[in-house]
């Protein structure tokens, strides 16, 4: 069964919001409130919402920050999936990196992840990411992005890395 994205519309909200506050998800992921949702949902600062749809019906959701203004590559700020552990989260950010991968200027692609997250970064390794690190004089930059904490990993792929095993 195809594993598919389309963007988020502010219908979606409450299935988002629920999925995020469920006490199974929230060690996992931030807690947004529904504004900043919503805000993502419009594209305001470069922000994509996608919806994850599995056999036509809602999965999850996918955050995205378009970080190419400061040279930083896309960033996956989140993805989430309900049904956990039966392809749908791996399916769903193979589809991204491969509209994402495609966009022109695009370099590479990351994220971050909490160390003990290993489902995650397992998902990660096996689409073909890396553990990043980040040269001192270009941390303010990265932080900017998303302002990384104790305990978090990065994580990255290169866009011609991933068009290459895609075909
Ligand atoms: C992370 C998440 C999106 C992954 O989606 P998913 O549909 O559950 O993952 P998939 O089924 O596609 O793949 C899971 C893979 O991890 C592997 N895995 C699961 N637990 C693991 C563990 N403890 N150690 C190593 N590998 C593990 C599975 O074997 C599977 O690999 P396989 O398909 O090659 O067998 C989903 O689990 C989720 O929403 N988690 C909560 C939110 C979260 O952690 N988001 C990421 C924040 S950075």
């Amino acid at each position: 069964m195809a594993t598919t994205l389309r963007p988020t519309i502010p219908r979606d909200l409450g299935f988002v919001t629920a999925l995020e506050r469920d006490p199974e998800n929230r060690e996992f992921i931030g807690q947004w409130a529904d504004d900043e949702h919503l805000d993502a949902m419009a594209g305001k600062a470069g922000r994509e919402h996608w919806v994850i749809e599995h056999a036509g019906e809602r999965a999850g959701y996918l955050i995205a920050y378009d970080t190419r203004g400061i040279d930083a590559g896309i960033y996956v700020k989140r993805i989430l999936v309900g049904d956990k552990e039966r392809g749908t989260g791996k399916a769903a950010l193979a589809a991204f990196l491969d509209l994402a991968c495609a966009r022109p200027g695009v370099d590479f692609v990351w994220l971050q992840v909490w160390n003990w997250n290993v489902r995650a970064q397992a998902v990660y390794t096996k689409l073909g990411f890396t553990f990043l690190d980040v040269a001192p004089d270009d941390e303010a930059r990265w932080q900017r992005v998303d302002p990384s904490r104790e305990g978090v990993l990065r994580m990255r792929i290169g866009a011609s890395g991933w068009r290459s095993r895609a075909r």
